[in-house]
């Protein structure tokens, strides 16, 4: 988990590392280094703490126009400035940054030792230095092929050597690493926002392939040397997509941008008659969705809880048994997987490395077919599944996931119904009302926004709580899960979900005056029964703060306050019901002072298990 950039051109390097490395703090941000060639040397400057740390640490511009840099979430190694990237040899003459880990370093750090080489860091990455300085021979390129033999892991590495002053080494083994192309220059970059200000035309490196970059030219191998004709993928979106656009943190800016990112998600997937689900992209064939008898849902966090929406929408409509797994568990559970077993994974990023080793477990272990639901083109797990559904959210910068969520929720809801249509089910027949619902859902959507200065004021309110409870039934409980994951991440609030009619088996006895519980009263079915819920922790004093359709003259009457949603299927409340919640966590993190995008502890990818 960390940003990795590198520069050889025309442009002094210092500044496009820098720019570079800014755009990919979201990937991590506990340390932050650059270095560069300059005049006959490599100058290194690096420094725990946020990139602006390490700016004014630099003293004016360092000459140069090579370079390598990074931006680090600490693994091997706490936060420091020795353990902050890049690494160096002893003599100071190999240069590395390095996203993954280096799994067998220990033993290589050992053998390193026993030939005399002093290490500076705790890190897994300085033995690639050292063992570069050990292997070699005067060239760089064939030096990095014989290092990639020896070290074992995750790795997107860029080096580069005092000696070798014309060349950039780029490698990539299940870390993320993209190649910028321009006229005189080129770039690396764990990914794309980092090298877009400068060029739309790049390679995306795949697994087991590594690039020499120098200024006029890019040329792709694989690790045993052999060179590959790599297709240029070329960038559509713009920089301002991946900017704050006028806002005061990306978190309330991609909040905002859920009306548009649910349009784009259902864009040309409805028929024209708006009757059925268009996915070309899904190649599994009639046939094929008739035979499978059961789906495993498998993702981390805000995309675990997108999955169990997930799981009622597949359920409700094809009655089709789902299972929503946890990454984490699901790879080391000894799955039972079938070849009528449907895995679908989610994940914003595509690089979460427990749902990523849970893909491939699910494969080994001969699924009939992988299904990735993922917002990043060219993401390790879009490559690897056998269909994608891309959610167009658009880059994601805040650390808290808001409008990846939304979108997910979409591609599941599209996919339930084109499973329901395919399959020929009873439940198919819901699909055009489903259909039609979903198309009003972006401007629904706008009208929730504006449910924002109402949250504020009771954001502001309880801004001092240590604790908050969100309750709700079926649906509404899968949504509370996110409410509660979403205001603990980034307002460090401690808050539960529970299933309201669990409440009394046990968490009731932490309901005490004045604690703020958020009730969800969307599901029309157990209405009665939530309002029984809302009732009892009313009775032991709980400030209660309800989200229930428009038109509600009930709920008042019992809680006190009330956020209202507009009209949609109860079956689809979740997408316009999670907006007030994310509201009320940005809110609450606002009023507490935190850093809202980057919240503690936390990075945006996480690629290390
Ligand atoms: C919370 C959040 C995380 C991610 C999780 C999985 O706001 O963003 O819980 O959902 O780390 O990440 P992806 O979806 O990239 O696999």
């Amino acid at each position: 988990m960390c940003g990795i950039v590198g520069y050889i051109g025309f442009r002094p390097a210092q500044d496009v590392l820098i720019k570079g490395l800014s755009k990919l703090e979201y990937r991590g941000y506990d340390s932050a280094g650059i270095a560069v060639f300059d005049n006959g040397d490599l100058h290194v400057e690096k420094s725990v703490g946020r990139l602006a740390v390490l700016e004014e640490q630099i003293d004016g511009t360092i000459p140069g126009f090579l370079g390598i840099g990074h931006t680090r979430w600490a693994t091997h190694g706490r936060p420091s400035d020795d353990n902050a990237h890049p690494h160096t040899d002893c003599s100071g003459r190999f240069v590395v940054v390095h996203n993954g880990i280096i799994e067998n370093y220990l033993k290589l750090r050992e053998e390193l030792i026993a030939k005399g080489h002093t290490f500076q860091s705790e890190t897994d990455t300085e033995v690639v230095a050292h063992l570069i300085e050990e292997l070699y021979d005067g060239d760089l390129f064939n030096t990095t092929i014989r290092l990639l033999e020896k070290i074992e892991g995750a790795y997107a590495l860029g080096i580069i050597a005092r000696d070798e002053p014309d060349k950039l080494i780029a490698v990539r083994k299940a870390s993320p690493l993209v190649i910028g192309i321009g006229e005189g220059e080129n770039f690396i970059a764990s990914d794309i926002p980092a090298i877009l200000e400068y060029t739309r035309e790049t390679y995306i490196l795949d697994d087991g392939e590594m690039a020499v970059l120098t200024r006029g030219q890019v040329d792709v191998y694989d690790f045993a040397g052999n060179k590959i004709d790599k297709d240029i993928f070329h960038v559509t979106w713009d920089t301002v997509a991946a900017e704050k656009g006028g806002y005061e943190h990306f978190m309330i800016k991609e909040i905002h941008e859920q009306p548009k990112a649910i349009k784009d998600t259902l864009t040309s997937r409805i028929s024209e008659d708006g009757q059925r689900v268009v996915l070309n992209e899904v190649s599994l064939t009639k046939e094929q969705m008739k035979e499978i008898d059961r789906i495993h849902i498998i993702a981390c966090g805000t995309s675990w809880h997108a999955g169990i929406v997930g799981k009622a929408a597949i359920e409700q409509l094809t009655r089709v048994p789902v299972d929503v797994e946890i990454a984490s568990e699901y790879r080391y559970s000894d799955p039972i997987i079938t070849d009528k077993t449907l895995v679908i994974v989610i994940s914003q990023s595509g690089e979460t490395a427990d749902t990523l080793a849970a893909m491939r477990e699910a494969k080994r272990l001969g699924c009939a077919r992988v299904l990735a639901i993922t917002n990043v083109v060219g993401s390790t797990i879009a490559r690897e599944a056998d269909d994608v559904i891309i959610t167009w959210a658009g880059p994601e910068i805040s650390v808290a996931s808001t409008k990846a969520y939304s979108t997910q929720l979409i591609a599941l809801y599209l996919f339930a119904c084109y499973f329901a249509q395919e399959r020929e089910t009873e439940g198919a027949k819901e699909v055009p009302e489903i259909l039609n619902a979903l198309k009003n859902l972006p401007a629904q959507a706008e009208k929730v926004l504006q449910t924002a200065p109402a949250i504020e004021a009771f954001a502001r309110a309880y801004a001092d709580k240590e604790d908050a409870f969100f309750i709700g039934r079926g649906l509404d409980y899968a949504v509370s899960l996110e409410g509660a994951l979403k205001l603990k991440e980034i307002s460090y609030i401690h808050a539960e979900a529970y299933a309201a009619g669990e409440l009394k088996h046990g968490t009731l006895a932490l309901i005490i005056e004045g604690v703020p519980v958020i009730a969800l009263a969307t599901q029309d079915h157990l209405y009665e029964k939530m309002i029984s819920n809302i009732v009892e922790v009313k009775a032991r004093g709980a400030y209660v703060l309800a989200l229930a359709w428009q038109g509600d003259q009930e709920i008042g009457k019992t809680v006190d306050q009330v956020i209202t949603i507009p009209r949609t299927l109860p079956f689809l409340a979740p997408v316009l019901a999670v907006i007030p919640l994310q509201l009320l966590a940005y809110y609450a993190s606002v009023a507490r002072g935190n850093d809202v995008d980057k919240p503690r502890n936390l990075a945006k990818s996480v690629t290390v298990e």
